[in-house]
């Protein structure tokens, strides 16, 4: 059988009898049913599978969820407090940024650790942010119009 592994997501402790070797990607999805972050390549390539961990963006495909003890994780479903959105989705909403809306979960995470870590993150620094995150519908413009708000 597999060993208890302890994972702290949005907050809340949980104990897991899981591979250490799986990404965290599929225990979110499969074992914690948060499916926000989404399945794009499996290569860390996309961002689609983008989480929060210890505030800095990272892609929870690639990350083994035995090396995440003592780290603390937020997944889009973390983001809203006390029934409101965060700034960050409240902006993807009122610019109508989703096409498909399958990559807005990387879009938001990553936009989201930015402005954890920059108090008015500048142009430059929003596309930065949100250079590996691939949207295939090229919706670009419209992204990047919630990343202004969501930063401005
Ligand atoms: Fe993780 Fe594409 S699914 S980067």
């Amino acid at each position: 059988p597999d060993a208890e592994i302890t994972l702290t997501v949005n907050g809340t402790s949980h104990r897991l009898a899981v591979p250490a070797t799986a990404p965290l990607l599929t225990v979110l999805r499969n074992d914690l049913e948060l499916n926000g972050p989404k399945f794009g390549c499996g290569l860390g390539q996309c961002g689609a599978c983008t989480v929060l961990i210890d505030d800095m963006a990272a892609r929870a495909c690639t990350i083994p969820v035995g090396s995440l003890a003592g780290r603390s994780i937020v997944t889009l479903e973390g983001l809203a407090k006390d029934g409101r959105l965060d700034p960050v989705q409240e902006a993807f909403v009122t610019e109508q940024a989703a096409q498909c809306g399958y990559c807005l979960n990387g879009m938001i995470m990553a936009l989201k650790a930015l402005t954890l870590r920059e108090t008015a993150p500048d142009e430059r620094q929003i596309r930065e942010a949100l250079r590996y995150n691939l949207c295939r519908c090229g919706t670009h413009l419209e992204i990047l119009a919630a990343a202004r708000r969501a930063c401005g």
